[in-house]
């Protein structure tokens, strides 16, 4: 299974983004999750293509963009031109959602399909073989620093259950309230991609980074 710590620059000091993103490839991160929030889909407002087109000057990490977007449809063009690797949609945001895959698609990213804590996941099987990623998130979007639900481990291990069985290449992205305590019930459950914004921007970067690779590959290896 490829695990991967996705850590959210949302919790990252943006007077030395750039230095940060140097430490998370130092550190060996290959995902960074980018939090595009509209401040209607989500009650508050993140930052959106300026930043991520700055920042893809100096970085050649793979980016990973979680639009918390109403209509996003809107905007898929111009995020694929601004450097998205992957551009991750919600289903309760999207007019049409097989639209907005074909949309990611024609960008050339990665798709990724995301439902919130209170959105079945029969709500996103019919787009599973399709795309490249689910995001589950485990709490309601919007702010980094929440407490992981934890009524949503159950659907990370349904779908984890389905991808199996149907021998799909579909990773499985948690996202909300991820650290040290609930990294071993996400990943357990048959998340693989690992969302984390406070708990690895909060004091040492370099060092939370390096006790979350550690602690994954700890986690991994008693599955094995
Ligand atoms: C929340 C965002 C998350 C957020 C996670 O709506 O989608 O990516 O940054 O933050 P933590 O890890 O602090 O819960
Ligand atoms: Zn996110």
């Amino acid at each position: 299974m490829n695990y991967q710590l996705c850590p959210s620059i949302l919790s990252a000091d943006f007077n030395r983004l750039g230095e940060q993103l140097s430490i998370l490839k130092k550190e060996g991160v290959q995902i960074v999750h980018i939090d595009v929030m509209d401040g209607l889909f989500v009650p508050s407002i993140s930052f959106g293509m300026p930043v991520i087109r700055s920042i893809r000057k100096e970085s050649d990490l793979f980016f990973d963009v979680h639009l918390m977007v109403d209509n996003p449809e809107r905007y898929i063009e111009e995020f694929g031109d601004c450097g998205a690797d992957s551009i991750t949609v919600h289903t309760e945001a999207c007019r049409d959602t097989d639209e907005a895959i074909r949309l990611i698609r024609k960008t050339g990213a990665k798709v990724g399909i995301s439902i919130k804590p209170n959105t079945p996941v029969a709500e996103a099987l019919p787009y599973l073989d399709r795309i490249n990623m689910i995001l589950v998130m485990t709490v309601e979007p919007g702010f980094g620093g929440q407490k992981y639900i934890d009524a949503c481990t159950a659907k990370v291990q349904e779908l984890r259950r389905i991808i199996d069985e149907r021998n799909l290449p579909v990773d499985i992205q948690v996202d909300g309230g991820i650290n040290a305590g609930t990294l071993e019930t996400a990943i357990k459950a048959g998340a693989n991609f690992l969302v984390e914004g406070s708990a690895v921007f909060k004091g040492d970067l370099a060092a939370n980074i390096r006790s979350t690779h550690e602690a994954i590959q700890r986690i991994a290896g008693s599955m094995e």
